[in-house]
């Protein structure tokens, strides 16, 4: 698929008026207005609703997803919440995959629940089989595509023609392919969801969701859900999820080339089992993924072979370069044991694989230096 023109830098012209080039962090709940507004409009404004740099952060995603309208949110699970919010309510059934990103699966089986709305599970792999589990009031499918730790591409089109014949809503967790490598509105999903807390603001010192759509009516269900359950993102962030927007491109081309060098590497271990990265030709899905995507990054998963008793302390233990901890998309390498995280349909394909999920990061280390570091935990692991 053909990469987005972006135009997240203004033009000399749209500048004028103002002396900096970036916009205003403006601070501020209490937003003062005239005595003619707040008797006779327009209906005053308040910080909540967002300021000069939401503004401009909500373009400038509408102009990478090749949407009409953006939602901002505190973080990606709230973006996604909303999302969700804003197609079923009760009485109403919800599709999920089973490698949805696990506070989001959370919301699905334990918040929409309490609020009247059926859910279940499919398996990301479904295709056109997804039609099969539509009930008479089905109203949504969300998708995640690669899913969370298990990086499972979804046959998007194909899921979207089934439910576009019954009216069903499509959601998109697009976090992996940032609106860069990924376009999910292009491919007909009604909504797509981003946390821009990862590749967005790129440096681990931010959070940020965002909601962008196309499909006519979709806005104003988003405001509304916005409007009543108070979402709203802090200027600091905004600002920090614009900026990072500015490099975005660049930075994920790096990403992507160093994911795919540690990725090849890793495949020719003894250790490692299978490398999850949509992006090496090993994948079971890597065609789907190449018809739907322009580029990957540095998230994957591996499966381990069966590690020696110990094996994984020691391993951990020995890295260096790679640091353990949640989140992903920043300039920095980490790395996660997945196994302790994982809830998956019984009977899922991770009741059967070799040894222990793991789940990488790759930063904008050089790449000999994070090959050196798995080197010397395999090393440790192994004993030899
Ligand atoms: C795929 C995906 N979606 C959503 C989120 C949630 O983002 P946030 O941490 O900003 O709430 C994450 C976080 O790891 C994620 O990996």
């Amino acid at each position: 698929m053909k990469q987005p023109e972006t135009r997240l830098i203004h033009t000399r012209k749209e500048r004028l008026g103002r002396v900096t080039v970036n916009p205003p962090v403006e601070r501020a709940s209490t937003v003062l207005f005239s005595t003619e507004e707040a008797l006779y409009g327009p209906k005053p404004t308040y910080g909540r609703m967002g300021l000069t740099v939401h503004r401009e952060l909500e373009a400038a995603m509408c102009e990478l997803e090749g949407a009409t309208y953006a939602r901002l949110a505190a973080n990606g699970l709230q973006a996604c919440t909303l999302a969700i919010a804003s197609t079923v309510r009760a009485g109403d059934h919800l599709l999920f995959p089973d490698s949805a990103y696990g506070p989001t699966a959370r919301f699905c089986e334990r918040r929409l629940p309490a609020m009247g709305v059926k859910t279940s599970r499919y398996d990301p792999r479904i295709g056109a089989g997804i039609a099969d589990l539509f009930q008479d009031n089905t109203k949504a499918i969300f998708l995640e595509s690669p899913g969370s730790l298990t990086f499972e591409v979804c046959d998007t089109p194909t899921i979207v023609e089934a439910a576009k014949a019954r009216g069903i809503r499509t959601i998109m967790d697009n976090t992996w392919g940032a609106g860069l490598h990924h376009q999910p509105l292009a491919l007909g999903v009604d909504l797509s969801v981003q946390a821009l807390t990862k590749y967005v603001s790129g440096h681990s010192d931010a959070f940020g969701g965002a909601v962008m759509t196309g499909t006519p009516g979709m806005a104003g269900r988003l405001e509304a859900v916005s409007e009543d359950w108070g979402i709203c993102l802090s200027p600091d962030d905004a600002f920090l999820c614009l900026r990072g927007l500015r490099t975005l491109k660049t930075r994920l081309k790096a990403h992507e080339a160093a994911g795919l060098a540690v990725s090849e590497w890793l495949a020719a271990r003894d250790e490692v089992a299978s490398v999850l990265n949509p992006a090496l030709p090993t994948h079971p899905d890597h065609a789907l993924w190449q018809r739907d995507f322009s580029g990957s990054n540095g998230l994957f998963g591996v499966i381990l072979n069966p590690v020696p008793a110990g094996g994984m302390e020691r391993f951990f233990e020995a890295l260096h370069l790679f640091s353990m901890g949640f989140s992903w998309g920043g300039f920095e390498s980490l790395i996660i044991p997945c196994d302790q995280q994982l809830t998956r349909m019984k009977g899922n394909w991770t009741d059967t694989r070799a040894g222990p999920l793991l789940r990488l990061h790759i930063g904008l280390e050089a790449v000999d230096d994070l090959v050196a570091d798995l080197a010397s935990g395999f090393a440790a692991m192994t004993g030899k």
